[in-house]
């Protein structure tokens, strides 16, 4: 079995780029990390990839003269990793037209709302305003418009009385620890087309 090469991008903790990587332990697992990435040299997740012995690289976009010249910093990187796919695990850099069509089809983010529900920043505090009875979280193509590409997989959990935003992101993070790697294991099946 071919395995897809996934290259992760992350900004911070890296919880559900941890979930990648153990799914990925599983040699039957369709994918394998080629690399994790950060903007954020101080990321939490790039000590448990090293750990994991998975190459590393971070760049720091505040040394970069503007986006252009970061994510061509970046793509070297990732070229280097030769990736099929690339898996956006809480990256917080918005990424150019220029860079979503490069990667386009190949390229994915998870994102905690059930969207076209709650875009943005602060799902769960914009969940709780609405009222909403169920949320949950989201496996998406990444395309120019920010949370707006097409949906590969979504998990819903629900709102219960009492929940704060806390207590219902603790929840939802649940589900995106089960829905990421599940949804990356179809894409590197090929079970998912752009
Ligand atoms: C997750 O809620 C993810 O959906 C969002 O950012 C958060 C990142 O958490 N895009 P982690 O770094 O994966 O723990």
């Amino acid at each position: 079995m071919t395995r897809a090469r996934t290259a992760i991008l992350i900004s911070g903790r890296g919880s559900n780029m941890a979930a990648l990587v153990e799914a990925a332990k599983d040699p039957g697992f369709p994918a394998e990390i080629a690399g994790v990435f950060s903007n954020n040299p101080d990321a939490a997740g790039l000590v448990f990839a090293a750990d994991a012995g998975i190459p590393t690289a971070a760049l720091s976009h505040k040394f970069y003269a503007g986006k252009p010249a970061f994510e061509a910093a970046m793509n070297e990187v990732l070229d280097g990793w030769r990736p099929d796919i690339i898996a956006l695990a809480g990256f917080m850099r918005l990424l150019s037209a220029e860079f979503c069509t490069r990667w386009a089809g190949r390229l994915i983010n998870i994102h905690p709302s059930l969207l076209p529900l709650h875009k943005g920043l602060h799902t769960h505090e914009q969940a709780l305003a609405d009222g909403v009875a169920e949320h949950g979280c989201t496996v998406h193509f990444v395309t120019p418009g920010m949370d707006e590409g097409p949906v590969i997989a979504q998990a819903r959990v629900p709102v219960l009385p009492g929940d704060t935003a806390d207590s219902l992101a603790t929840r939802v993070l649940v589900a995106e620890h089960r829905l990421y790697p599940d949804a990356l294991a179809r894409l590197a099946r090929g079970e998912v087309v752009f």
